[in-house]
């Protein structure tokens, strides 16, 4: 059906084929277009999951209108926006969560140290999330992979360097819910092996292997938790992708062996550029499959890169895609377990453009829209990298669940991948923004990300470079991706080397999280069943409330638990909180100013297990029901586990358990309201045990019915 507004309707008349287009393609979703040719002429969408064909007109009362027009050679598409309505999302952006006023570029950049306000960072998420006063929200997917303007300094505005664009927007009663729509389009992260879930330690680079080793001995030495150690450019030989240095790791399978033996993991980097260098084998055979960009003139693209003059995958190749992920056959067998995408904008030296020429040639299949200049798929160059480099990774493992880093991507990408926030700076700016990011990465999609703990570039404020790190450290140990990592050429940040006060924030820091693991797992079941944002901005806990929407220094982890970090270096801001009494709790280490404050929800049960130096060390025997009754006496929570890895969640090899409590008198009554999938009871031989935790109302007594007791016996 044409749904018109007054002056698309004048337009329209005198131009009758112009009139805009708009159909439903879900409930509650309208795809619009700006006119019936350009609708006719829609290219395929690397957003969407799958193509959403018209299910019908768009409802007469859709409470949201896109107006289409041509604008200095620009295609425009703008959203009026109500009075009071919030603006988030945009991706991976600077400066602040609230972004009404800001205005960015979608063009993947390769943004080293960036500042406020950088135009383009890493990724390209054309997606605007809007809450109006009353709590309802509607989402704005500006569906063109072109670079594109996305103005906020008044409504929502997008300006495309490419053809008219169409424009989905999803109206819900709640901004959680549109984030959810969102995943029904772009689809929802896998499941991701439960090691990623802890914490990782990186470098540019731990080299030779001797320092490897001794990096992941220091851990477990110190009783420090972490799961995996990450190999940066250095191990290659001069830098070429696929190869080891001899010298320095002679021998990466008995390296990767011995790692696996105290309990780590290993993610080892890979980049798009591949040396021109007759001879290296990952070049000829990309050169005999004629796998490389093209220049306008038809000749092969070089650019320089790490290992000099390089040859770029063209990836939107479905032939070239294939052959990149056979070469991770001989590189996962050496016993490597995730791989880290990076460079992948992608990042050319010293161009002024920072990338390769706009009018360089990908040979795009024709159901990603066929062959076309750079200009057009800059922006997902690097999703399609880590597409080919997934399914490389999962070709070979087939019963494993892949782990994927990448620095660049486009909205959707999150089917292939993780993401971090690039090359941030060690300073107090960037420790704030590193909430910020997160949150609008969440609420643009992406639930798994997080920054380089600590910050790439730089050592840190003079004197402050371990209060900076160790606070640092407290916020990134709660984050859906937390990695430590820095700069070649920086000092030491691994947590024992600021001294013994900063290494002992750390290990608190990162024994909450491997504590909160039975819960966090939980919300990476959601993300992927759901597309639940697994941190997520404080006035979700009350869209009503105009004072938490611009609060970006606490965030929620989840909808049970509150986060409150001192983000400025003398901790004078306070962070806007929600209202209801959320009940504030510790492990212990609450006294540690530099670790944040935790709350957690009234009537919200957060499960919870032991520290643990990795997250296979021990099986959730003890498991501890963190509680906050509310005001009627009751609460509930979920815990799901499954094996950590493999596929057999898919078949019903799970566990999803939900937890009730009452109080009754002076008696808390813990009952098992509702148990689903089929896995063998992850207590096996030793009996798991329940303990509870009221943090608003100690000391009562817990009495488990017969649901607890049923529960316990079965295997
Ligand atoms: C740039 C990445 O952003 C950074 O994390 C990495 O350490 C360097 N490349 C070297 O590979």
């Amino acid at each position: 059906m044409i749904r018109l507004s007054c002056a698309v309707l004048l337009f329209a008349l005198a131009c009758p084929t112009r009139a805009q287009v708009s159909e439903s393609i879900e409930e509650g979703i309208v795809r619009f277009h700006a006119s019936a040719a350009a609708a006719s002429a829609m290219p395929p969408s690397f957003a969407l999951v799958r193509p959403f064909p018209a299910v019908g007109p768009a409802p007469e009362n859709f409470p949201v209108s896109v107006s289409f027009a041509r604008e200095g050679g620009k295609s425009v598409a703008t959203v009026a926006v109500p009075p009071g309505t919030s603006l988030y999302g945009t991706g991976c952006v600077t400066g602040p969560f609230l972004r009404n006023g800001q205005s960015v570029v979608t063009w993947n950049t390769d943004a080293y140290g960036y500042a406020y306000p950088a135009a383009s960072l890493y990724q390209s998420h054309p997606w605007v999330l809007a809450v109006r006063p009353n709590g309802s929200a509607f989402g704005v997917l500006a569906d063109t992979t072109w670079r594109t303007t996305i103005d906020l300094t008044s409504q929502i505005s997008f300006a495309s360097d490419g053809p008219e664009f169409p424009v989905t927007v999803i109206e819900r009663d709640s901004p959680l819910e549109v984030v959810r729509a969102l995943a029904v389009l772009t689809g929802t992260m896998e499941m991701p092996p439960k090691w990623a879930i802890g914490y990782h330690q990186c470098r540019y680079s731990y080299y030779p292997e001797a320092r490897v080793r001794e990096v992941a001995r220091g851990f477990r030495e110190r009783q420090i938790p972490c799961d995996v150690i990450w190999m940066d450019i250095d191990y290659m030989r001069g830098f070429r992708c696929f190869t080891f240095d001899p010298q320095h790791f002679p021998d990466p399978r008995r390296l990767n062996g011995d790692l696996h033996g105290q309990g780590f993991h290993t993610v080892w980097m890979i980049d798009p550029g591949i040396k021109a260098e007759p001879g290296y084998f990952v070049y000829d055979q990309g050169t005999a499959l004629d796998a490389w960009v093209k220049r306008a003139d038809g000749s092969v693209y070089q650019g320089e890169v790490w290992p000099g003059m390089c040859v770029f995958p063209d990836f939107l190749r479905r032939e070239t895609r294939e052959w990149w992920g056979t070469l991770y056959r001989d590189f996962m067998a050496t016993g490597i377990d995730g791989v880290w995408n990076d460079m992948n904008e992608p990042a050319v030296f010293n161009v002024q453009s920072k990338t390769m020429p706009e009018d360089n040639i990908h040979r795009a299949d024709p159901e990603l829209g066929g062959p076309g200049p750079h200009a057009r798929y800059h922006n997902v160059y690097g999703m399609m990298m880590v597409k080919a480099s997934r399914d490389g990774v999962m070709a070979v493992n087939p019963d494993k669940r892949p782990f994927v880093l990448t620095r660049a991507n486009y909205i959707g990408g999150h089917r292939y991948s993780a993401m971090w926030t690039g090359d941030n700076t060690a300073d107090w700016p960037h420790l704030e923004e590193s909430v910020s990011m997160v949150l609008n990465m969440g609420l643009s999609g992406q639930p798994f990300a997080g920054p380089d703990i600590g910050g790439f570039a730089g050592n840190g404020p003079s004197g402050q470079e371990g209060v900076l790190f160790a606070r640092w450290m407290g916020v990134g140990a709660l984050l859906p991706f937390s990695r430590g990592h820095t700069g070649k050429g920086n000092i030491d940040k691994e947590p024992w080397a600021f001294g013994p006060e900063v290494e002992a924030t750390c290990r608190q820091a990162l024994e909450r999280r491997y504590r909160l693991l039975p819960y966090l797992y939980t919300l990476f079941h959601f993300a992927h069943a759901d597309g639940s944002p697994i941190v997520r901005p404080v006035f979700f806990a009350d869209p009503l409330d105009p004072a938490l929407r611009s609060e970006d220094d606490a965030f929620l982890l989840g909808n049970a638990i509150l986060v409150s970090p001192r983000l400025v270096p003398d901790r004078s801001r306070v962070p806007v909180l929600p209202k209801a009494n959320w009940a504030k709790f510790d492990f212990g280490d609450g006294a540690n100013p530099d670790l944040p404050e935790l709350f957690i929800r009234p009537g919200a049960i957060v499960p919870t297990g032991p520290v643990m130096q990795h997250v296979n060390e021990k099986s959730l025997t003890d498991l501890t029901l963190l509680v906050c009754l509310d005001d009627k006496g009751e609460a509930k929570g979920v815990l799901y586990e499954d094996a950590g890895d493999g596929w057999g969640f898919r078949n019903g090899e799970y566990l999803k358990t939900a937890f009730h409590i009452r109080r009754v008198d002076d008696l808390l009554l813990l009952r098992i309201a509702a148990t689903e999938g089929r896995m063998r009871r992850p207590w096996g031989d030793s009996p798991r045990t329940i303990s509870v935790r009221v943090v608003n109302a100690p000391g009562l007594r817990v009495v488990q019915d017969e649901s607890v007791t049923a529960y316990l016996a079965q295997q």
